[in-house]
This record gives structure tokens, C-alpha cells and sequence, in this order.
């Protein structure tokens, strides 16, 4: 029996990532790993997953949110500059050859091995799932594994926090490979931002809608300066002509992540550790470069959130796409794996 190879029709490499529908999206996304996808876009062929079925994993309770929110982050996609033309967005729950791939694949991983897994085990914690874990939820990075090698993807732009999802992929994708006597799946690798996960304004280590330390795509003007004037910076540089310390404050994080002038922020920094720079001056150009980098993206928001037919449209070429994808490799694995192929 011949098994036809997934069809790419480009030579680009593939990306597929994704997120959680839980919220709208944020600037930690956004630096994180959206900003790398919109300039990735045309160079790879490009698979963006809004993954309803993986937030359902922990918000079982509150299905209308997960997918309320497959809109707005679908929305949020489009207006930082996400082109449906040459990226197919796509819903996870619309792509049934994940589910099976992911029950396959649940085979070629140990209970253990996902009780291992870092960011399950950091999710687990902030969660306070205790013994009473979902095992949907124990068992996404399998699921996530299936995400990633039905659309043969090779490079995966994430935060950081998704390099364990990643390693755990292509232990999968190895183990099967090595059942199936075939390379049917290839492997992926992480592409991380430069800069590091970026901090909610607060200086908490995580910038998330729910801890309120967040500033989001569609932040107006006001709710912009609000948030940098709640900016952690140095609590021990009082006036300013202080020597104020660098490392650890929040704004010249910021400014680290977004300000395209490395020199003059170079410069800034001299100039704060010296003394003679005050943090309201600091903040202010902070401040002007997120107006500036937001401005644009809250327009082509509300433009879009006026028409969700549009953003529907999109949606549903983008799951036709999409599955002619992943039906494949599904067959693929499933015939590789010497299961009946019934068509
Ligand atoms: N786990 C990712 C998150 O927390 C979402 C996700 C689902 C994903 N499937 C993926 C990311 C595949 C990269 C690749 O938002």
C-alpha cells in the first residue's frame, strides 16, 4: 500500500504554534512569540492553532469562555499584523485527526514522564489541582505533541515556558518513528525571543490578565499610562539624581523589549546608574513607544471586532486548510503504526 507524504506544495519550512483561548492577548504574547510570527510569516509556511481543546484542560467549568475567547484572540492575531493570506489560522476543536493522534500517541508516554514535565508541574502548583487533576491536563503536552507533528511543523516560535512541550514532542515523535521503522514525523525545534519572558508591570515574574499586571493588545491611551505608571522600577532611587540600579527594573525591561534604539537605551542606562535620571523621564518614553507600537494594532482591532463575519470567514478557510493537513499525516501515523486503514 503506498502512503502519500503530507502535502506541502511550498519548500518553506513549517511553523505551527498556537494559544490558549482563555483571554485576550497581551504584550508578554506579543513580545513573546507573536511579533516573531508576524515577521517569520512569509519566509515559512505558517499554521497559527487557537487551542480551544487544550484551554478546556483546565476550564471544563466555563466552556462559553474558551470559546468567547477564540474570537478575540483570533481578532488579536489579525490586528498585529497576522496576514490570513499567507498564515492559516485554525481552531484545534475543528481538527478531529488531532484527537486521534493525541490518543495514539498517549501510548508512547509514561505517566511518569508527563508528571516529570516542568511546566506541568509549575501549572499543577499555581493551579492548586492538588490530587484532582484533570487528566486532560496531565496528558496536553501529548496532545500538544500532536498539535505540532500532524502540520510536520519544524520550527515552533513559543515563550520559554513552552521548551518542555517541545523536548517532550520529540521524544514522541522518536519513540514512534521507531515503532513505525519510518521517519513519518519529523522533529521541531523552539524559536525563543531574544529577550527574556517579559515581567507583568508589577515586576511579577509572569504578565497575566488574571494577576493584573498586564497590558493588553487593545490597551487605550489612558490604560497604557496607567499601567506604566504603576511600573516597578528601583524603590531605593528617590530623587533624581540617585544612582538607580538597572537589573530587575521593570521599565528598562520594557524598553529592552520594544525600544529599536539599543544605543540610546544603552545610553539611559548609563545615565540611571550615574544618577540624573528620573524614572518619571524614563517612563514617559516608555510610554510614548507603546502608544506608538499599540495605536495601530487597537485600530485594525476595533475595525475587525465591528465585523465578525470576516474574522468567521477566515476561521472556516483556515479549518479546511487545516485539515486536508493534518488528515493526512494522520494516516500516515495510523497506517505506520500497521492500524486497519479503512478508505
Ligand atoms: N501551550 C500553549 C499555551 O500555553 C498553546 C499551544 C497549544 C501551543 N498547542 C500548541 C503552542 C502547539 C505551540 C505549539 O498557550
Amino acid at each position: 500500500m503506498s502512503i502519500q507524504p503530507t502535502p506541502n506544495p511550498s519548500d518553506k519550512p513549517v511553523i505551527l504554534t498556537g494559544d490558549r483561548t482563555t483571554g485576550a492577548l497581551h504584550l508578554g504574547h506579543y513580545a513573546g512569540s507573536l511579533r516573531n510570527r508576524v515577521a517569520l510569516q512569509h519566509s515559512h509556511r505558517q499554521f497559527l492553532l487557537l487551542a480551544d481543546a487544550q484551554a478546556l484542560t483546565d476550564n471544563a467549568n466555563d466552556p462559553a469562555k474558551v470559546t468567547r475567547n477564540v474570537l478575540e484572540v483570533a481578532t488579536d492575531y489579525l490586528a498585529a499584523g497576522i496576514d490570513p493570506q499567507v498564515t492559516t489560522i485554525c481552531v484545534q476543536s475543528a481538527l478531529p485527526a488531532l484527537a486521534e493522534l493525541t490518543m495514539l500517541y498517549l501510548n508512547f508516554v509514561t505517566v511518569a514522564r508527563l508528571e516529570r514535565n516542568p511546566t506541568v508541574k509549575d501549572e499543577i502548583k499555581m493551579r492548586g489541582f492538588g490530587r484532582d487533576i484533570p487528566a486532560g491536563f496531565l496528558c496536553y503536552p501529548a496532545a500538544q505533541a500532536a498539535d505540532i507533528t500532524a502540520f510536520k511543523a519544524t520550527v515552533v516560535p513559543v515563550g520559554e515556558d513552552q521548551l518542555p512541550m517541545i523536548e517532550q514532542t520529540n521524544e514522541i515523535v522518536r519513540r514512534l518513528n521507531r515503532q513505525m521503522g519510518r521517519e513519518v514525523l519529523v522533529e521541531a525545534k523552539a524559536l525563543i525571543p531574544q529577550v527574556g519572558r517579559l515581567p507583568g508591570v508589577d515586576g511579577k515574574a509572569k504578565m497575566s490578565k488574571s494577576l493584573g499586571n498586564a497590558i493588553v493588545l487593545s490597551a487605550s491611551d489612558a490604560e497604557i499610562a496607567e499601567a506604566v505608571n504603576r511600573m516597578y522600577t528601583d524603590p531605593n532611587h528617590l530623587r533624581v539624581s540617585d544612582p538607580g540600579t538597572v537589573e530587575g527594573n521593570v521599565v528598562f525591561t520594557y524598553l529592552d523589549a520594544f525600544d529599536p534604539d539599543v544605543e540610546a537605551v544603552a545610553d539611559l542606562k548609563a545615565q540611571y546608574r550615574r544618577g540624573g535620571l528620573g524614572d518619571v523621564a524614563l517612563k514617559r518614553r516608555l510610554e510614548q513607544l507603546l502608544r506608538d507600537l499599540l495605536g495601530p494594532i487597537r485600530e485594525r482591532r476595533a475595525a475587525l471586532a465591528s465585523d465578525p463575519d470576516t474574522v468567521m470567514d477566515i476561521l472556516k478557510a483556515g479549518a479546511a486548510r487545516a485539515r486536508q493537513v493534518t488528515a493526512a499525516t494522520q494516516a500516515e501515523v495510523h497506517a505506520g503504526l500497521g492500524l486497519f486503514t479503512w478508505t
